[in-house]
C-alpha cells in the first residue's frame, strides 16, 4: 500500500487537496471532516462529554452547559451528519446534544432559543428522535417566564446579574434575542399551544418598531420599562458606541426577520430583512470580500478586526432570503462570502486551529473576551450556509 505510512491527518488532508477545487461545498466538507473529528476526539477524552466554544493560546476553551454558546458545536455535528450521511456524526451530535438536557428549565438568560434549538431542533428534525419535542416545548415554557406583557417583548437580560448589572437597566432586549423565535414557533406546532407563537409575533413586532434606526442598522440593546412598556434607552453591550452598528447585531437582525417571513408569511418582515440586507452591501465599511469588522463604524477600519461569524451568519440568512425573493444578488453576495471563508485567509490549515473550521471571528471587543479566534457558532452558520447553497443548486428550498 502506497500510503501505508502516511498518519490518518496526511491521508485526510490528501483528501482535502483531491477533492474536486470546483466542488466548494465538497472541498470544505473534506477540511471539515478533519477538524471537526479532531475537536469530537479531545472533547470527548475525559470523563464527561465538554463543549467547544474556541482555541485560545494553543488550547480549546470548554464552555458549561448553560453558557449561550452551548449547542452549537452539537449543531455543527448535526450539520456534519446532513452534509455527509455519516452516522459517525449522528452518533456524537446526539452524545453533545443531550449533556444539554437540563437547559429545557434554564430560565435564568433568554439564549436558550441557540442552545435548544441548534442541538435538538436539529436533531429531531434529521433523526426525529424521541422526546426532543418536549424538550423544545419545554424549553419555550421557560423562555416564555422572560415575557414582559406591558413590553411586548423576551427580557434578554436580567438587570441584576452579571455585568450587565451595573448599567441601570431595567429590561434589556439585544437584537440577537431574534434567534430564539425559531424555537417558539417550532414549540406551537409540537404543542398546539398558540401563546409561543404570539409571544415571538409580539416580540418581533416591537423589535422593528424600537431597535431601528433610519437606514434600517440596529442597535445592540434597547432597555424597556417592563411596567409601562416605554422605552429607557437604547445602548451597546458589545459593539464600538451605542450609535455604531455592531457587525454581529446587525447579521442577527438580518437572520431573526428571515425567519420571521419563514414562519409568518407577513411581508413586512421579508420587507425589513431586504432593508438590512440593503444597509449591510451599500455600507462603504464593507470590505470587498464581505467579511465584515466587528463594527461597521469602529473608528480604526481598516486597522481592526474582522468578525468571520458575521460573515456566516449573514451568509445562511442570505441564502434563506434567496429562496424566498429569487434575487440573484442575494445568492452572489453569499457565494462571495463563502468563498472567502473558504480562502486560507479565514480557513485555518487542517490539524490547526485546535479543530475548529474558520479562524478570525470576534466575540466581544468591549469586555476583552475571544478576540480574533475561532468561535463555534462561526463554524456552525458556516455549515449551514454550505447546506443551503447546496440545497438551492439541487433545485431544492435553501431550509428543509
Ligand atoms: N449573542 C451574543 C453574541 O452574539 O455575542
Amino acid at each position: 500500500m502506497k500510503f501505508k505510512f502516511l498518519s490518518t491527518l496526511a491521508l485526510a488532508v490528501i483528501a482535502v487537496q483531491c477533492a474536486p477545487k470546483n466542488d466548494i461545498i465538497q472541498e470544505n466538507v473534506e477540511n471539515a471532516k478533519i477538524q471537526l473529528k479532531s475537536l469530537v476526539e479531545a472533547s470527548e477524552a475525559g470523563d464527561t462529554v465538554r463543549i467547544p466554544s474556541t482555541f485560545k493560546d494553543g488550547e480549546i476553551v470548554y464552555v458549561p452547559t448553560d453558557d449561550w454558546v452551548s449547542g452549537f458545536f452539537a449543531g455543527t455535528l448535526w450539520y456534519m451528519y446532513e452534509l455527509t450521511g455519516d452516522e459517525y456524526w449522528a452518533e456524537h451530535a446526539r452524545k453533545h446534544t443531550e449533556i444539554l438536557d437540563s437547559i429545557q428549565y434554564l430560565k435564568w438568560h433568554h439564549d436558550v432559543g441557540f442552545m435548544v434549538y441548534d442541538s435538538y431542533g436539529n436533531g429531531l428534525r434529521l433523526k426525529n428522535i424521541d422526546g426532543y419535542k418536549d424538550v423544545i416545548v419545554n424549553t419555550a415554557k421557560s423562555l416564555s417566564t422572560r415575557f414582559r406583557p406591558a413590553a411586548g417583548v423576551i427580557q434578554s437580560w436580567d438587570a441584576d446579574k452579571g455585568w450587565q448589572a451595573n448599567n441601570g437597566w431595567k429590561c434589556p432586549v439585544i437584537i440577537d434575542n431574534m434567534m430564539n423565535l425559531e424555537l417558539l414557533f417550532k414549540a406551537t406546532e409540537f404543542s398546539g399551544d398558540s401563546t409561543f407563537a404570539d409571544i415571538a409575533v409580539s416580540h418581533a413586532d416591537q423589535t422593528m418598531k424600537n431597535h431601528y434606526r433610519p437606514d434600517y442598522s440596529t442597535y445592540h440593546v434597547v432597555d424597556y420599562d417592563p411596567e409601562t412598556g416605554e422605552v429607557r434607552g437604547r445602548y451597546t453591550a458589545q459593539g464600538y458606541s451605542d450609535e455604531s452598528a455592531w457587525a454581529r447585531g446587525q447579521a442577527w437582525s438580518l437572520y431573526g426577520f428571515t425567519i420571521m417571513y419563514r414562519f409568518t408569511g407577513d411581508e413586512k418582515y421579508l420587507e425589513r430583512a431586504e432593508k438590512v440586507a440593503g444597509f449591510l452591501f451599500n455600507n462603504p465599511n464593507m470590505p470587498e470580500d464581505l467579511v465584515p469588522y466587528w463594527d461597521f463604524d469602529c473608528p480604526d477600519i481598516p486597522d481592526t478586526y474582522r468578525d468571520v461569524s458575521s460573515a456566516a451568519i449573514i451568509a445562511s440568512a442570505l441564502y434563506e432570503l434567496y429562496g424566498m425573493t429569487e434575487n440573484s444578488l442575494y445568492k452572489e453576495k453569499a457565494d462571495k462570502i463563502v468563498e472567502s471563508l473558504s480562502s486560507p485567509a479565514y480557513r485555518a490549515e487542517p490539524g490547526t486551529n485546535g479543530g475548529f473550521i474558520l479562524m478570525h471571528s470576534v466575540g466581544s471587543i468591549p469586555h476583552g473576551s475571544s478576540i480574533d479566534v475561532p468561535l463555534n457558532y462561526a463554524d456552525y452558520y458556516f455549515l449551514e450556509a454550505l447546506i443551503r447553497k447546496g440545497n438551492i443548486e439541487k433545485g431544492l428550498a435553501p431550509v428543509k
